[in-house]
């Protein structure tokens, strides 16, 4: 992937900026991440209930918008506490289409401290987009978005 570019410290420092500005993080934290080349189609679902729900998005619109835990790659990083990386998603039967275009996905979840609640989604058009250098910094994100939100 030639364009691959992530400027991890730019990236967080705006994430740290819009939280100082007392802005709707959700929101800012998408716009932001929607910058990196890569990054095709980010969105943040939070918990409610039973179900992830889609708060904010960029992209290409998708049907889904609510998301039972333990459904798609989405449900399973809920489940299974754990950041999932998905390198080809024509390849993983846990995968809920949004886009044929879409290769690849990574699904970071937001803990508030000792509780999941919501998690930052990243489709991309790239197969394998994702490596532990995206991984590092969406956790940081997480964080932030979790200590903000709580
Ligand atoms: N692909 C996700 C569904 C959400 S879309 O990527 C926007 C999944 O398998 O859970």
């Amino acid at each position: 992937m030639a364009e691959k570019r992530l400027n991890e410290h730019h990236i967080i420092d705006k994430i740290l900026d819009s939280v100082e500005k007392n802005e709707d993080i959700v929101k800012k934290a998408v716009e932001i991440l929607k910058e990196v080349p890569h990054y095709t189609w980010v969105g943040i679902y939070l918990i409610q209930g039973e179900d992830l729900v889609l708060k904010y998005y960029l992209g290409r619109p998708t049907e889904h918008t609510r998301i039972k835990i333990g459904q798609g790659i989405c449900g399973a990083a809920v489940v299974d506490e754990q950041t999932v990386i998905v390198p080809d998603v024509s390849s993983d039967e846990r995968y809920l289409a949004c886009s044929v275009e879409t290769k690849s996905e990574i699904v970071v979840p937001i803990w508030s401290k000792d509780r999941i609640i919501g998690e930052i989604d990243i489709d991309s058009d790239y197969p394998c987009a994702f490596d532990s250098e995206d991984k590092k910094m969406l956790e940081k994100i997480a964080d932030v978005i979790g200590d903000v939100i709580q």
